[in-house]
């Protein structure tokens, strides 16, 4: 969607992966999705040193409102858990110079069975302008496909009209492809949203996560014709924090979403973030992988059964003719492997060699000339992730 929006994935914050629906406050008070949750994640982002490495947009995800609309057909946040309204949320994450997300669906109600907003999209696209809303994302549980295609660009003119910028995070793929069964046509989805599900939700095991990079890598030719600054695929959110992945999967984890060039939203309570992952989260090096503005998907080969070489160009440095380019080397197998790798065959073509930066080891390496190849051995479910800048 060219809103001049999300020329770079949006990095931020998400409830749904960890929280869910999160209303059982009283039951379960450190799982509530409350006023206090999102003004502490915003807190986070502000005094953790997040805000600098790029994490900007905070969303409330599903079960925010109340059952009814109110006489005017408004939709009105949950009185009990967000008795400030959402106005003042978003006063308060504006203030510290972050973006405030909210949640809907284009049918009458959500996947939770709140009030969704069909027959509603011209009401609903003002209040959520009226309380600075800044990024939206749209449902599409329990919608029709015709409804799936008409309705998301509906509501997107109406968002419009509410004058309001806003990212448009569309389900409208994962909703066509594995609920009625089609090959989604991405070209009117890339047109009119600014980044879109393709797959299944993310549940919290590492099981879940390889199943979903295998899908993106399956998925390349189809999907990323379509990526790129303003609209992006979105492999869903990142599950940092929740205490399932060691430190080697947590690297796998965020490289491939960087190299994917996706969205990175995290999902959990910010006070659990370890101290590793903190330091992946806020790795500049590794962070410019995925925000890099020529937002590239990058290449998926398999080299051998378990082990998967991703390339990514980046945009040349001002004055430089040629790209560099980063090569993770994904291993998923339990055993070490050997990997020789000769960059020219994958696009390279610095005529004068490159520098070899190792962005988990923070060190340079050898340089190399278009000639040459480069070995990495990959540690059982690791990779091994390089830039390359031109000489
Ligand atoms: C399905 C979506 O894919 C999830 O990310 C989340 O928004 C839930 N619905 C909320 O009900």
């Amino acid at each position: 969607l060219k809103n001049g929006l999300a020329l770079t994935p949006p990095m931020g914050w998400m409830s749904w992966g960890y929280y869910m629906c999160g209303v059982k406050c009283d039951e379960n008070p450190d799982k509530c999705l409350n006023e206090n949750l999102i003004l502490s994640v915003a807190d986070t982002f502000y005094n953790e040193g997040y805000q600098e490495a790029g994490y900007e947009y905070i969303i409330i995800d599903d079960c925010w409102s109340e059952k009814e609309r109110d006489l005017d057909g408004r939709l009105v946040p949950d009185k009990k858990r967000f008795p400030n309204g959402m106005k003042y949320i978003a006063d308060y994450i504006h203030n510290r110079g972050l973006k405030f997300g909210m949640y809907t669906n284009i049918a009458a109600v959500t996947c939770m069975h709140y009030p969704g907003s069909k027959d509603y999209f011209d009401i609903d696209a003002q209040s959520f302008a009226e309380w600075g809303v800044d990024y939206l994302k749209v449902d599409g549980c329990f919608v029709k496909e015709n409804d799936l295609n008409t309705g998301y660009i509906e509501l997107g003119q109406e968002l419009k009209k509410a004058g309001r910028p806003m990212v448009y995070s569309c389900s409208w793929p994962y909703y066509i492809q594995y609920i009625h069964n089609k090959k989604p046509d991405y070209s009117p989805i890339a047109k009119h949203c600014n980044m879109w599900r393709n797959y299944h939700d993310v549940v919290l095991t590492w099981p879940a996560l390889k199943v979903i990079m295998k899908h993106y890598q399956n998925e390349y030719d189809t999907i990323s014709p379509y990526h790129g600054p303003g609209h992006w695929n979105d492999p869903d959110m990142i599950i940092f924090g929740t205490g399932v992945l060691n430190e080697n999967q947590s690297r796998v984890h965020l490289a491939v979403y960087l190299m994917l060039s996706a969205p990175i939203l995290l999902s959990c309570d910010m006070n659990k973030i370890t101290r590793y992952e903190k330091k992946l989260l806020q790795n500049l090096d590794l962070i410019a992988i995925g925000q890099d503005m020529l937002g590239v998907m990058a290449k998926p080969y398999q080299l051998e059964q378990s082990v998967t070489l991703w390339v990514k160009p980046h945009l040349p440095k001002k004055g430089d003719i040629f790209h560099s380019f980063s090569f993770a080397v994904v291993n998923l197998d339990d055993q070490q492997h050997l990997i020789s790798i000769f960059p020219l065959a994958y696009g390279v073509n610095s005529t004068d060699g490159y520098s070899v930066m190792d962005v988990f080891a923070n060190t340079f390496k050898n340089n190399i000339t278009l000639k040459e190849s480069f070995e990495v051995v990959v540690p059982p479910e690791d990779v091994i992730l390089y830039t390359l800048f031109p000489l």
